[in-house]
């Protein structure tokens, strides 16, 4: 068993507890440490789980560590903070009721959840999250730090550039393209390519916002 240690101690955090509890009812694998948070002022419990400190907490400490961040600017802003204090073993989580095909790879830092299904020949970059009820199709590419909400769907061919998000429910057709730092509103069909740092949304999607170039930097 390796041990291991929840970055974010927020709603997803708690998700991301769970899907460790899913994994280990069905294989022991991860000896879950606790959580840390930006937030920590004091130790406390969570969900049953310690909250140890901040997550200078692990510095020095040999344990793998999964970051429960939804966002993915704010994901990859503490992931690059992690990396910079000596941080390098980010766990890959697959829920053992997600569904993973033939010929699919997922990146390190990577995070499945329960009923999310990932049908065959896709590529998942690393610190990808792939959320509950989510489906990627064949041939699908998400880069890393891509991101799908609940039951967002991506048909056969689509492909995430590096840090889009696809919200709630919505569906990006297939063969699409979605740029990189855009973001797909809940409950959008996307069938048109989406640009760099785009917001798009409806049915069909269409631009409501363009953020500045490299905003998630700031
Ligand atoms: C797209 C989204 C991220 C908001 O982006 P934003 O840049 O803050 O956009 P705003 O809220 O300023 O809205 C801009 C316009 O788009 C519209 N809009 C926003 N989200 C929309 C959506 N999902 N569907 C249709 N229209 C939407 C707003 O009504 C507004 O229209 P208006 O200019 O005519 O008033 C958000 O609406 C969304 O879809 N969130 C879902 C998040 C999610 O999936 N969470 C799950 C986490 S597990």
């Amino acid at each position: 068993m390796m041990d291991l240690v929840i970055v974010g101690a927020g709603g997803h955090g708690r998700e991301v507890l769970q899907l460790v509890r899913d994994i280990n009812a069905v294989k022991p694998t991860w000896n879950l440490s606790g959580f840390v948070d930006d937030a920590w002022t004091a130790p406390r419990e969570l969900a049953g789980v310690p909250v140890l400190g901040k997550p200078d907490w692990l510095q020095g400490r040999s344990c793998a560590v999964t970051v429960a961040i939804g966002s993915p600017a704010v994901r990859r802003k503490v992931v690059q903070r992690l990396m910079a204090a000596g941080v390098r073993d980010f766990a890959t989580l697959v829920h053992p009721e997600a569904r993973i095909g033939a010929r699919v790879t997922i990146g390190a830092g990577s995070m499945i959840a329960v009923a999310a299904v990932v049908t065959t020949d896709v590529r998942l970059g690393q610190h990808v999250l792939v959320n509950t009820a989510a489906v990627i199709s064949h041939d699908c590419e998400v880069a890393d730090w891509g991101t799908l909400a609940p039951r967002a769907t991506l048909c056969g061919a689509a492909r995430l550039a590096e840090g889009a998000e696809v919200c709630a429910g919505a569906t990006v057709l297939q063969g699409i393209e979605v740029g990189p730092w855009s973001r797909v509103g809940g409950g959008a069909c996307v069938i048109n390519p989406v640009g760099a740092n785009e917001t798009v949304v409806g049915v069909p999607a269409s631009c409501v916002r363009v953020r500045d170039m490299n905003w998630q930097d700031a």
